[in-house]
């Protein structure tokens, strides 16, 4: 309950020591302060007058629930002003009371009886009263009205300085999420084989969340189904240095419940720190599932908090948890896709290879030529610096070249010896064909102008189109010096081989007429590589330029 002496003064916390800077700003006057729900006098300064708040309790309450500054007390020459704070948030019931000297002390004897009915020293009033400034009442409740709206209204300015500091430190985590994400969706579409995801992913993961290791564990995989059976078919790919060995950490998730563990799971030194913990070594960790098509293909998980100093210990949170989880979804799709797409490429290049086959079979005189006229088109084309993409985009169409040979009657596309003109006619009728049969495949679009002009010449007098020069697209005129010296080289059942020298010779007299004289001058180049590789079989040509069917 409420002292009747004097108390020392106590001490405040941040919000009320505000409103007493405050008030002793706007009065000049020093103030109680009074917990009207405990009846405690919460805060006293030394300096005020020591007066009998006990009896007033229960006028500082009705003060209290009212909400506005009153005087509760006028005995002139002094009065009481009491000053509620509940709306300030200072986390009770206070209210502030000062007195006031209202007017100019002209008689002791006045000044003797107001300081008696509040219950104050009578010397101590005096001398206290000495210079004091007078305050009329009704200015005292204006300047009282005037300091609470001041503070409600700093308050309310602290408040939003606060929501604007945690929304600002959020969008900031919202950034750095959705950088992180853009990056990794943007980096996916260059992801070709699963390790290169999930590395990648691991490398930008670690820009982001502070931790001493970042890793991600893979479910084991038998004939391509996914399997638990035996850790030691887990991947394991980390970033950072690993607290604990591979075989402990894909130990570690396989204790955190029944796999395939598909909630995440959060350990901070709360949990690490209780005797059951059983690896020392890790302090704290987010583990989240990589989402896959049913069940999670694995986890990624975060171990140790770089924000873990001697002197305080950093966490985990819901941050680290979303962020994971985010990536780990889309790592997820990304590998369902990527699952989907080396299936459809294998299908893609099987289909390759069958027309291919149907090719050579169709054309008994020219076994292989599909495959050694890709082969050398793809050295002509890296001698003349043309791209890793354009080399493969040359390598599959060397490869389909021919193909609308097969439209062609087998008995001129077989017959030994010179053919008729009408019979030549119908051979030059193979580029159309075969533009023909691919057209429809969206996949075989870069390969379409190939197909149709390979058998065009410099000087135009070539087929379909007659184009001359550089009308003729570049990839189709280096393929014409491949076809056509794989034509000439190889030995067929009626004639062998051309030798080496006539076949030089052909090419000299043709380039600038027959055969773009650039490629010409790369063939001679590499000429000496082309014929070695003509002697290894043209399966083991083809194998090393399979990726370009991928
Ligand atoms: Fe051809
Ligand atoms: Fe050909």
């Amino acid at each position: 309950m409420l002292p009747s002496v004097e108390a020392s003064s106590c001490a405040t916390d941040d919000k009320t020591q505000v409103v007493l800077d405050a008030l002793a700003k706007a009065f000049a006057e020093p103030f109680a302060l009074v917990n009207t729900d405990s009846g405690d006098l919460v805060y006293f300064d030394h300096e005020a007058l020591s007066c009998d708040l006990y009896n007033r309790l229960e006028l500082l309450v009705e003060v209290g629930r009212r909400g506005t500054p009153e005087i509760i007390e006028d005995v002139s020459p002094l009065t009481m002003l009491a000053i509620p704070l509940r709306c300030l948030g200072v986390g009770a019931n206070l209210v502030a009371v000062g007195i006031f000297v209202t007017q100019q002390v002209t008689q002791e004897e006045e000044m003797a009886a107001a300081a008696r009915a509040f219950g104050i020293d009578v010397r101590r009033a005096l001398r206290w009263s000495a210079g004091r400034t007078v305050w009329p009442p009704d200015v005292l409740l204006r300047v009282a009205g005037s300091a609470l709206e001041n503070l409600t209204l700093r308050q309310q300015t602290s408040r939003l300085e606060t929501e604007v500091a945690e929304s600002n430190a959020h969008t900031e985590e919202i950034y750095a999420e959705l950088d992180l994400l853009h990056r990794l969706t943007g980096q996916l579409r260059l992801s070709e084989c699963e390790q290169e995801l999930w590395r990648n992913a691991l490398g930008w993961l670690a820009s982001t969340i502070p931790a001493q290791c970042l890793g991600i564990v893979l479910r084991g995989t038998i004939d391509g189904k996914v399997s638990d059976d035996n850790l030691a078919e887990w991947d394991v790919f980390t970033e950072g240095v690993c607290p604990v060995e591979r075989d402990e950490l894909c130990e570690l998730i396989r204790r955190f419940g029944p796999i395939p563990l598909s909630e995440p799971v959060l350990l901070n030194r709360a949990e690490t720190t209780l005797p059951t913990w059983h690896c020392p070594t890790i302090r704290e960790l987010v583990c989240v599932p990589i989402e896959g098509s049913k069940q999670p293909r694995g986890w990624l998980v975060a171990l140790n908090h770089h924000g873990t100093t001697q002197a305080s210990f950093g966490e985990f949170g819901s941050v680290e948890i979303q962020l994971l989880r985010s990536v780990g979804t889309i790592l997820g799709i990304h590998n369902s896709n990527l699952g989907l797409y080396q299936e459809q490429s294998q299908l893609f290049a099987s289909s390759v290879q069958a027309l291919t086959s149907a090719i050579d079979a169709k054309d008994r005189y020219t076994s292989g030529h599909s495959n050694r006229v890709a082969f050398f088109s793809v050295s002509l084309a890296e001698r003349l610096g043309l791209s890793k993409a354009d080399r493969d985009t040359i390598y599959l169409a060397g490869l389909l070249h021919d193909i609308g040979k097969i439209g062609i009657d087998d008995q001129v596309l077989n017959k030994p010896g010179e053919l008729t003109a009408e019979e030549f006619e119908q051979i030059k009728l193979h580029p159309q064909l075969g533009y023909e049969i691919l057209k429809g495949v969206r996949q075989l679009d870069k390969v379409l102008p190939m197909v149709l002009h390979h058998h065009e010449a410099w000087d135009g007098s070539g087929y379909p189109h007659g184009l001359k020069k550089t009308e003729t697209p570049r990839m189709a005129r280096i393929m014409a010096v491949a076809d056509a010296y794989d034509a000439m080289s190889s030995d067929r059942p009626y004639r062998k081989g051309m030798p080496d020298e006539k076949l030089d010779e052909i090419f000299r007299a043709g380039a600038g007429t027959q055969w773009d004289p650039d490629v010409v001058d790369a063939f001679f180049e590499i000429r000496n590589e082309i014929r070695q590789t003509a002697q290894v079989s043209s399966c083991q040509a083809s194998l090393e330029y399979e990726d370009a069917l991928s």
